[in-house]
């Protein structure tokens, strides 16, 4: 079960948050390089980054958790270096740059920690985004964007071309259909943060989409800082 206590207020800050969740394959890179180029285009300043990473700590814990031959990791250590790695990307990273009114463009957030650690390694949905919680000091997204993807779809489009998966993707489908489950969950609880889309959809047509949704949070922004 995913918490259902209201949806968190939005942050205090002139920029804007948008995270891309999605199970593994979703085509996540691609719609956030689309909405990023697109809202460059029109003079707006965008940060692009990614979890777990984002930061030099970070970087260096996206490596123990994702690659392979570290050995043991447990569900609740891999939950906390996932954790850990997000503390330090809200801290030096997405909070500065909110600050200075960037259009933030997060590639993974807390929804993943609830996804894959949470319903994906049985952690509990409500601990992991407790945990997460604090380690953002509370910082939500203004607007997730969701990438629906079957599990073995997503599995098909990321080994295309012989990719290695990497320590999660490798795991087995009904892990991967748990956080599938997970994410449309989350989701459903606070439909007004999330943009639901089918991952399957032509490329362009999900990036007008995401862009038109978009465009309807900043001129909010616009009309209350009016
Ligand atoms: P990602 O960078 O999206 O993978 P790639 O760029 O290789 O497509 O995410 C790396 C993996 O880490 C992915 O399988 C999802 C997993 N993950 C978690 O399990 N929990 C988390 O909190 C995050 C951010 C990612």
């Amino acid at each position: 079960m995913t918490s259902q206590t209201p949806g968190p207020a939005r942050g205090p800050f002139p920029g804007l948050l948008i995270a891309f969740e999605g199970g593994d394959g979703a085509g996540k890179s691609t719609q956030t390089a689309a909405l990023a180029a697109a809202l460059e285009s029109r003079g707006l300043t965008v940060l692009r980054t990614r979890e777990p990473g984002g930061t030099p700590i970070g970087e260096k814990l996206r490596s123990l958790v994702l690659e392979h031959g570290h050995g043991e990791i447990d569900g609740r250590t891999e939950a906390l270096i996932f954790a850990a790695s997000r503390a330090a990307h809200a801290e030096q990273v997405l909070r500065p740059a909110l600050e200075r009114g960037d259009v933030v463009l997060t590639d993974r957030y807390i929804d993943s920690s609830v996804a894959y650690q949470g319903a994906g390694r049985h952690l509990g949905t409500d601990r992991v985004r407790g945990i997460n919680e604090w380690a953002t000091a509370g910082l939500w997204p203004d607007l997730t964007v969701l990438l629906d993807v079957d599990p073995a779809d997503g599995r098909r489009r990321r080994t295309a071309g012989d990719a290695a998966e990497d320590r999660l993707e490798s795991e087995a489908d009904d892990f991967h259909a748990r956080i599938r489950g997970a994410f449309l969950e989350l989701a459903a609880a606070r439909p007004g943060q999330y943009l639901v889309l089918d991952a399957h959809l032509p490329v362009d047509d999900l990036a007008a989409q995401i862009l038109d949704r978009v465009d309807a949070l900043l001129s909010l922004r616009q009309g209350s800082s009016a």
